[in-house]
């Protein structure tokens, strides 16, 4: 059954020619048809092009005058399943204890885990079902989800099985990421190596066997996890086929950047702190660089130099790392005006960014991230708007009127 979408007032990143990722010049490039159709059939988009060329469809035809399409955002980097809130240590903050504080205090991503290694997987997937609805009505039709919240073998399967079985329950694309690495468990405070040994042969083996992660990543940080230990787990999950995307250079930058690199990693992620090297060694890589605005927002802490790093013509995605500690928001259109309007990204730009280049940086940029024949029909349709930059200039405010996933209308 075919479905045409007429009278668009402008369908945006156009992409008529299957395209990997935007980088430098390209980035302030965004494809547009003025006064479009589109046509969705199976799931799948079908046909575009400008009005003049409009199909004679007889099934089922939506007119969308005045409205926009665009394909849904991208999120290439979230912490969505996890147990409990952490607004306790947000006040903290208020208060004049650093993240680092909280964190050594036995807050921050322990108290996490402690709070996921108490509930039941039942619960762990009903809280965190409730993110992912949300997220979707905000417009996300692509998105990757983190362990790391288990920090034991049980735990951090039970993260992973969780993660499962949201994709097979709901329409969206979820790609899953291995991130037991993520802070060394109190039980192994004295002895890293140890924790780390224990995830190299008892945890990764069990993942893949049982399929549970595409992804491996680590907090590469100074305190969390050095630039070595980053080199052994990556190397361990390469073996077992988990292609690295990792944390880097949020707080310190120590050379994780280069890791990622030398291990082929799909995306280095956070990046706030980014030396004129770290820059360097990116430029010509297949590793995408990968911004998280609203974590920077949050702990108040810099912005990932956007304009430096596209003027050296690097590619850039926009992610949200939704979690309950540094970033409790998974809204993508938040992280697109945040990027425009801290990071003097042009809205096409961040539009570029938080679509294609978001969709490679989880390795799903054949499926979704442009309108493009052939790829998923996952898109949303804009309230009436008089042009794609009110999407990040009205900023707090979803310009979303309707979102679909796979050709179908999200109610
Ligand atoms: O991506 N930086 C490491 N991990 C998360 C935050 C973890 C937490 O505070 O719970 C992040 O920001
Ligand atoms: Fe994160």
């Amino acid at each position: 059954m075919a479905t045409l979408f007429k009278n668009i007032k402008e369908l945006i990143q156009v992409r008529n020619e299957p395209i990997s990722f935007v980088s430098g010049k390209e980035m302030k490039v965004l494809p547009t048809i003025k006064n479009a159709f589109l046509v969705v059939e199976n799931g799948l988009i079908s046909d575009f092009g400008s009005m003049e060329n409009c199909p004679q469809i007889d099934e089922e035809i939506i007119d969308v005058t005045g409205k926009m399409i665009l394909p849904s955002w991208c999120d290439s980097h979230t912490h969505i399943v996890y147990a409990g809130n952490r607004e306790g240590e947000f006040v903290d903050r208020i208060n004049g204890l650093s993240y680092e504080e909280i964190a050594n205090r036995g807050g921050g991503i322990l108290n996490s885990a402690k709070k996921l290694q108490e509930i039941s997987e039942e619960e762990l997937y009903q809280q965190s079902k409730v993110r992912l609805e949300e997220v979707i009505q905000l417009g996300t039709g692509a998105v990757e989800i983190k362990s790391g919240y288990g920090l034991t073998e049980e735990a951090e399967l039970k993260m992973l099985r969780v993660i499962k079985r949201l994709k097979d329950n709901y329409l969206i694309p979820i790609k899953a990421t291995f991130l037991g690495a993520h802070a060394v468990p109190l039980e192994y405070k004295e002895n890293k190596e140890g924790y780390i040994q224990m995830l190299i042969d008892d945890v990764i083996p069990k993942v893949t066997k049982e399929k549970l992660a595409d992804y491996i990543d680590i907090f590469c940080e100074t305190g969390y996890f050095s630039v070595a230990d980053t080199e052994l787990i990556l190397s361990a999950g390469k073996k077992h086929g988990l292609i690295p995307k990792i944390h880097v250079n949020q707080f310190t930058a120590i050379g994780g950047v280069q890791a990622g690199i030398k291990f082929d990693a799909l995306s280095v992620d956070h990046l706030e702190e980014m030396r004129n090297e770290d820059i360097n060694a990116l430029k010509g890589t297949q590793t995408m660089p990968v911004a998280l605005p609203s974590c920077s927002y949050f702990l108040s802490i810099p912005y990932t130099p956007a304009r430096k790093m596209i003027d050296a013509g690097l590619p850039l995605a926009l992610a949200t790392d939704f979690n309950p500690g540094s970033t409790p928001s998974g809204n993508m259109n938040f992280v697109v005006s945040t990027a425009c309007i801290k990071m003097k990204m042009t809205p096409e730009e961040a539009i570029n960014a938080a679509t294609i280049n978001s969709a490679y940086a989880m390795g799903l940029e054949n499926k979704v991230g442009s309108i493009t024949k052939g790829k998923l029909a996952n898109f949303i349709i804009t309230k009436p708007i008089n042009s794609y930059g009110f999407i990040p200039y009205s900023f707090g405010v979803n310009q979303i009127e309707k979102v679909f996933l796979k050709g179908k209308e999200i109610l």
